[in-house]
């Protein structure tokens, strides 16, 4: 069938391998909504402009309508060999309406159809997955807000560094997954311009209306040049970029959540629902799941790469290349979509151990910036110096086997007279954490503030 629809020129049938190598059908059959629905736009617009009889158009509307349902309910499987989703459909439209389904493919070519349906297909998957993420800083949030008193040590090249709360840590990733949902956005307002209408290539000497057909399927506007706009998979460049930069912070919160489940540190167990045993050793829960999560990265990533590729050397406009763009895009979105999903769950029902991430603060002389900062803001010593004064009490506390936090007076005034009576106090964990108090600081108060921030910020955009 789809050979009589488009093969004017071809005089044999294809070989079986031709259509192996050359068929999109088996992987772009997905995009069969967006097909059926950017066709009912182009073939009302063809009414409109009276380009098409309303007789047509409204066979064509009933047949498209037909096509929808029989995919839908499994009627129509689309395991043929037509060659795409587009020739599938455009020939069981005909099959079933005739003449009027012919006259569908007036002022259209597969090349900017294929731009309409994949675009399409982005920007749907751009607002589903920006979704997923407004449900993860929510969870995010509300994590970081219960745990905004819980203390670990913050660190720098995963060395104990200075004592910093939970939620602080949560609030980073939810500060991240922002930004995330931000570039998504900021790529479907760049992106959400109509590529129908521009034809094979150069437009149509037909009285279309693009305006229509845009307005129809909402986007912002027609593009402006037509040989751009059946070249261009920009939009689903982004996507991927989108996704993979969003996997990235997945993937670096997944490596702390395995770090951190790890007996070495014990500071979170995640749930038996995300957790899997071991078929060997009876007594391991592994952390699957984030390791998953990790792992999909790479995957992700190697997506945004093939494409970046194939497209790196096209001349204009469409060359069969781009064929290869849907795969992996249709792969990182059904991967990010899926990580988002588990990921909140895991979030929300996984167990932080107060008592072992607090005694874990122990180690590694957290506050020890706290006496070097004591001495330049009340002695008025130059930084540098107060710096190898703290070093010395460092020394010290080793020698005796305690941590910085635990040096009596005498101890620290035996190392610098300077050192006053406040100075125990200030040495004290929570104290070095609710010091730091500076703006977007890990003081309880400003995790706090930046709780609020956030949720201010979220309340305005899951009111749209
Ligand atoms: N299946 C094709 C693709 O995904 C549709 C466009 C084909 N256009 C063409 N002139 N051969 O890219």
């Amino acid at each position: 069938m789809s050979q009589k629809i488009a093969s004017a020129r071809i005089s044999q049938k294809s070989s079986a391998l031709l259509q192996d190598l050359n068929n999109s059908l088996p992987f772009d059959k997905i995009l069969y909504k967006e097909d059926i629905e950017g066709s009912q736009a182009h073939a009302y617009m063809l009414c409109e402009q009276g380009i098409i009889s309303k007789e047509d158009y409204e066979q064509i509307q009933r047949g498209l309508a037909e096509i929808l349902d029989e995919v839908e309910s499994g009627i129509f499987l689309l395991d043929g060999d037509d060659e795409d989703i587009h020739m599938a459909i455009e020939g069981r439209l005909t099959q079933k309406v005739g003449d009027a389904g012919k006259r569908l493919h007036t002022a259209r070519s597969r090349n900017d159809q294929v731009a309409l349906d994949f675009r399409l297909y982005v920007q749907n998957n751009t607002k589903a997955i920006s979704g997923l993420l407004l449900e993860n800083i929510v969870t995010l949030i509300k994590v970081a807000e219960k745990n905004a008193e819980v203390m670990l040590p913050g660190m720098t090249h995963l060395q104990h560094a200075q004592p910093i709360n939970f939620g602080y840590h949560m609030m980073a990733y939810a500060s991240m997954f922002k930004r995330d949902y931000e570039r998504f956005m900021s790529s479907y307002e760049r992106n959400n311009y109509s590529p129908i209408g521009c034809a094979a290539l150069a437009g149509t000497p037909h009285n279309i209306s693009r305006q229509i057909t845009s307005d129809k399927l909402g986007f912002t506007a027609p593009t402006l040049n037509c040989l751009d706009t059946v070249s261009d998979r920009d939009f689903a460049l982004e996507i991927l970029f989108n996704i993979s930069t969003m996997m990235m912070h997945i993937s670096r919160l997944s490596e702390e959540l395995i770090l951190w489940s790890a007996s070495e540190f014990g500071w979170v167990t995640l749930s038996d629902r995300h957790a899997t045993g071991s078929s060997i050793m009876p007594q391991k829960k592994n952390p699957d799941i984030p390791e998953l999560l990790r792992g999909k990265t790479g995957r992700v990533n190697g997506n945004l790469v093939a494409l970046l590729t194939v497209m790196k050397g096209l001349p204009l406009a469409y060359n069969k290349d781009m064929q290869e763009d849907k795969e992996g895009v249709f792969d990182s979105v059904r991967t990010a979509t899926l990580s988002l999903q588990v990921l909140e769950e895991m979030i929300a029902d996984m167990t932080v151990n107060v008592n072992q991430m607090e005694k874990a603060c122990m180690i590694g002389h957290l506050s020890a910036t706290d006496l070097a900062d004591y001495l330049v803001k009340v002695a008025n010593l130059p930084f540098r110096d107060a710096y190898h004064i703290t070093g010395d009490a460092v020394n010290l506390a080793e020698k005796k086997g305690l941590d910085i936090s635990e040096l009596s007076l005498e101890d620290l005034q035996s190392i610098d007279g300077r050192i006053g009576e406040g100075v125990v106090a200030l040495l004290d964990n929570r104290a070095s954490m609710n010091a730091r108090i500076s703006e977007g600081g890990t003081a309880t108060v400003r995790t706090l503030e930046q709780v609020e921030s956030l949720n201010g910020w979220l309340d305005s955009k899951i009111k749209i």
